[in-house]
């Protein structure tokens, strides 16, 4: 039997939250449906900030309150305590907590330094254990800051070690900027692998070079699996400057498969959910893949 693959689809989330257009609460549901219908298995639906950094993201209760029921796992981010106190008020019942590697990072999105995010960190997973939520803490800017370049990998390791001390159910490590070459993706995912094993990390990867599906790669390769992308490559952070969309979900799945994984995934369902972003948005590329998936298509091979 083919290895699976787990893929956590961010585009209700990092795709949606950065765009010009703000979409209505039915509308974001109506994406996740279409998400959940082409078979993810896990889905960030939404994040719990504030309204006025980003205004995309208001009425995520709402989202909560209207998510198709079944067997996907839904998470929502949060960036501090409040955050997570709304979640669970919501009924959410898995939270990511993102503390970037760097102090200037971490001023410009949740302004708190590195010291306040982390301890911030360990009091919310402490609280998600008493409450049954999972935590999936994200590592943001783990290879390249947009205000201090390049990260040492020591960093990346020593708060990677530091969230799953804490609890974390899972520790993510994220190249939010998309600045990663898939060389320094497998000697980091290498280092940490061998620290922690694969099970307990994942990775996500914005397409800004054209290298997402490279890093992916260089990730499976040292064992990672879980992953996550954005549907039609949607995405960017609205706090750190330069990054465009993750790695598109079709583009992850069309390598894995044609690499004899198996993801779970229906590619005419993803293509209906790739269609119906494009139509919300107004701005959604695809991915590089998007077009020979539809010739597949058409032609009765997929
Ligand atoms: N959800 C909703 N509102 C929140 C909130 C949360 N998690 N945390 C704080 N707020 C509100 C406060 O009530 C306050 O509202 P008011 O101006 O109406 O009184 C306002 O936000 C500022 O609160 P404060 O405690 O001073 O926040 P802060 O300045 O320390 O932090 C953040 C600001 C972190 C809340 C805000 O910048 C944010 O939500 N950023 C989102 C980051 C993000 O989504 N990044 C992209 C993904 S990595
Ligand atoms: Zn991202």
């Amino acid at each position: 039997m083919a290895e699976r693959v787990f893929i956590n689809d961010v585009g209700p989330r990092d795709g949606l939250q950065n765009q010009s257009k703000i979409l209505a609460p039915q509308q974001r549901l109506e994406l996740i449906s279409a998400l959940v219908k082409a078979g993810l298995g896990a889905v960030e639906v939404g994040s719990f900030v504030s309204p006025k950094a980003v205004p995309a993201m208001a009425g995520t209760d709402e989202i909560v309150a209207g998510l198709p029921p079944g067997n996907t796992y839904y998470s929502a981010l949060i960036p501090n305590r409040r955050g997570y106190d709304l979640a669970v008020a919501a009924g959410v019942k898995a939270v990511g907590i993102v503390v970037a590697s760097t102090q200037m990072m971490n001023e410009k999105n949740i302004r708190q330094s590195t010291e306040q995010a982390m301890a911030g960190c360990a009091e919310i997973i402490a609280q998600s254990k008493l409450d049954g939520i999972d935590t999936l803490a994200y590592v943001a800017t783990a290879w390249e800051c947009p205000f201090e370049g390049t990260v040492d990998a020591s960093v990346v390791i020593e708060m990677t070690g530091q969230m799953l001390d804490m609890g974390a159910t899972r520790v993510v490590v994220a190249d939010t900027i998309g600045a990663a070459n898939p060389a320094q993706v497998k000697s980091l995912m290498g280092a940490l692998v061998n620290q922690f094993g694969a099970d307990r990390l994942a990775c996500h990867f914005h397409d800004t070079r054209g290298m997402g599906v490279a890093d992916v790669y260089a990730a499976v390769q040292e064992g990672i699996r879980h992953f996550d992308a954005s549907i039609g490559g949607l995405g960017g952070c609205p706090f750190a400057p330069g990054a465009t969309g993750n790695v598109a979900t079709e583009d992850v799945v069309v390598m894995l498969e044609q690499m004899g994984f198996d993801t779970g995934i229906n590619l005419p369902r993803l293509v209906e959910a790739v269609d119906l972003a494009t139509e919300l948005t107004g701005n959604c590329d695809g991915g590089h893949s998007l077009r020979w998936v539809r010739r597949q298509i058409e032609k009765g091979v997929l």
